[in-house]
């Protein structure tokens, strides 16, 4: 039986998931997080999605044990291609995983021009066009984003060259989108130059708070809220020096 002061284990592919840790720890101060990237396996956004899911699943084994009462799969790329296996493995456990926030996008412009902007996985999983179905009147444009994961796990968010990346992807798309959705937990740590190139005509949106709003809602139920001192671990499988110090420097920013 899990306990209140049991952890809540927040996964992504790497450091990106600490854009979902920023929205959970501002919800829920008094939890215990452990946050876990798998950057020695990142990125999974090219992969071949059999691969994303193995990666997903070994990882959650890893994870999910004593003293563990969430999941929050903070990377839309395995929830893409893993959420319902990994539903299926544990049944019992609280698995949240984050999507694309479409849902928002579309509830504010619901015959407007949205971009997704997301990783390879994420656009071409079933996952996303059963979402987009339910939005026939908005017109979706797909945005992938080759290179920018890879920039933001090498601590270059804010380099010129990522810059010069956003700006070759995005430029077709400037004056051209009601919104723009960050369907990847690594994008949110560059969205000033995002915002920046597309300016104030584009509402920029991801879906960190609706995970974080979700993970509450599932522990309330269960009776699991924690209301301690609150904690927050940081582990990583490229357990480098500079690989977590770029994870507190991201979760502080
Ligand atoms: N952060 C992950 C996501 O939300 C993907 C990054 C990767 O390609 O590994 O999709």
């Amino acid at each position: 039986m899990a306990g209140k002061t049991d952890k809540i284990v927040v996964f992504d592919s790497g450091v990106g998931g600490i854009s979902v840790l920023r929205e959970l720890i501002k919800l829920m101060p008094g939890e215990n997080f452990l946050y876990y990237g798998d950057s020695a396996n990142a990125p999974y956004g090219d992969r071949a999605t059999e691969d994303v899911r193995r990666l997903t699943l070994q990882n959650a084994q890893m994870l999910l044990g004593r003293g563990v009462k969430a999941l929050v799969v903070a990377c839309n790329t395995a929830t893409s291609a893993a959420i319902d296996q990994l539903r299926q493995a544990y049944p019992d456990a609280i698995i949240v995983g984050i999507e694309p926030a479409l849902k928002l996008a579309a509830d504010r412009f619901p015959t407007g021009k949205i971009g997704i902007m997301a990783t390879q996985v994420t656009l071409r999983e079933e996952k996303l066009s059963q979402q987009l179905a339910r939005f026939p009147n908005a017109q979706v444009v797909k945005i992938p984003a080759p290179g920018l994961v890879e920039l933001i796990e090498a601590g270059r968010a804010d380099a010129p060259e990522t810059k010069a990346l956003l700006q070759d992807i995005l430029t077709p798309y400037i004056g051209k989108l009601d919104a723009l959705v960050l369907g990847c937990t690594h994008y949110p740590f560059v969205k000033d130059a995002i915002a920046a190139i597309l300016g104030r005509q584009t509402l920029l949106l991801d879906g960190g708070e609706g995970t974080a709003r979700q993970t509450r809602r599932l522990l309330e139920q269960a009776d699991l809220l924690n209301d301690g001192q609150g904690s927050v671990t940081v582990a990583n499988s490229l357990g480098t020096p500079e690989l977590l110090k770029l994870s507190y420097t991201l979760l502080d920013k």
